[in-house]
């Protein structure tokens, strides 16, 4: 069965969101608007499988929904809302739990880092979190899901979970859903440490451009990342032993919407002392302007709340009967809902 194109992806509000956040997710969300059906969520019930300050999650999980808004999400194009308002997001979750081995889940590598020495001492939510992003992509059938590199395997593991789920009932029931893992910033590294994901559970702020932070603090964090003393090479096969530098070139690139190397034959020969200058310049540019509108968003909380509640019943609308063909497919007995 071919199933309609369909886009689902979704962001923790676990914390302020970052330029990684941006070019990875955010810009690219905005990009695809308008050429097939996108769903957007704040998956709230993520970011509480580590201890969140129940005050900061909200605020947090509202300017989240305001960068959405603030980097051209248009709520009336696409369906933006809050995981926690839907229930069919955790009845799946827990369905597809049940369909999942647990050798999968041991394989994912976001975990092993998350949970590092300690993995006995982590939620049993953590161990189950692609379960549930799983449910969350498999809910809406969605067909692609742009994300970073990192969530790569979360989406890899939700195709085994969806083929597992056909097979097992005998069904062609979910699609397998494809990662869209596109452009120069799939990956943007921290400013302090070229081996490390930019990140915003990075205990340094100086490793990350906050989408919150104002013009001089961003021009400050790029005049301070990490480089070398080397000059620019003509293009990207010259920076293949120096990953900070490969980081600003990429940051550029996908800032300005041009290729990798063509930032570096632009600037082929100059050191950093003329690069970072250029690159503040234009990261100011860009996220200025969606800073500003961020900040007027969230002068008014109860527009973004009214805006998430109308995103919320459209995701339901199309959620609640895939779940319930789910669940029939299982074996339960229809319910009266
Ligand atoms: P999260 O909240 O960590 O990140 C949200 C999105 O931003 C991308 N991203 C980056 N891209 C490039 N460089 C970076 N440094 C960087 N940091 C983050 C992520 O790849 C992601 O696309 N598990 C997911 C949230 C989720 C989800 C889903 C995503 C839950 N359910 C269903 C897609 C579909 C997460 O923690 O993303």
């Amino acid at each position: 069965m071919t199933h309609a194109p369909r886009i689902f992806s979704g962001i923790q509000p676990s914390g302020g969101l970052t330029l990684g956040n941006y070019l990875g997710a955010l810009k690219r969300f905005a990009e695809k608007q308008g050429q097939v059906e996108t769903v957007f969520c704040l998956v709230d019930l993520h970011a509480i499988t580590v201890w969140q300050d129940p005050e900061r999650l909200r605020q947090q999980t509202r300017e989240a929904a305001a960068a959405f808004l603030a980097s051209g999400i248009d709520p009336a194009q696409s369906v933006l809302f809050v995981q926690s308002h839907v229930p069919a997001h955790t009845e799946l979750g827990w369905m597809l739990s049940c369909v999942a081995r647990v050798g999968w889940m041991n394989r994912m590598t976001q975990f092993k880092d998350k949970a590092g020495k300690n993995a006995e001492a982590v939620s049993l939510g953590l161990y189950a979190y692609p379960a549930l992003m799983a449910a969350d992509i498999l809910a809406y059938k969605a067909t692609h899901v742009p994300v970073g590199e990192d969530q790569k395997q979360h989406v890899e593991l939700t195709r085994d979970i969806a083929a597992k789920f056909n097979h097992d009932y005998g069904v062609d029931f979910f699609p397998l859903p494809e990662p869209v893992i596109e452009g120069a910033a799939t990956r943007v590294m921290s400013l302090r440490d070229g081996s490390k994901k930019m990140s915003k559970s990075d205990p340094s702020d100086a490793s990350r451009i906050n989408l919150t932070d104002d013009a001089d603090t961003i021009a400050q964090k790029i005049r301070k990342a990490r480089t070398d003393a080397d000059p620019l090479p003509g293009s990207m096969a010259g920076l293949k032993d120096r990953p900070e530098a490969r980081n600003l070139v990429n940051i550029h690139a996908a800032l300005t919407g041009e290729t990798p190397d063509a930032v570096c034959a632009r600037f082929e020969g100059q050191g950093f002392g003329a690069f970072k200058p250029a690159l503040a310049e234009v990261a100011v540019g860009v996220l200025s302007p969606i800073t500003a509108r961020m900040n007027a968003l969230m002068a008014d909380p109860a527009e973004i709340d009214r805006i998430l509640l109308a995103g919320a019943e459209r995701a339901h609308a199309i959620a609640a009967p895939i779940v319930a063909d789910a669940r029939e497919i299982m074996g339960m007995i229809r319910g009266a809902r």
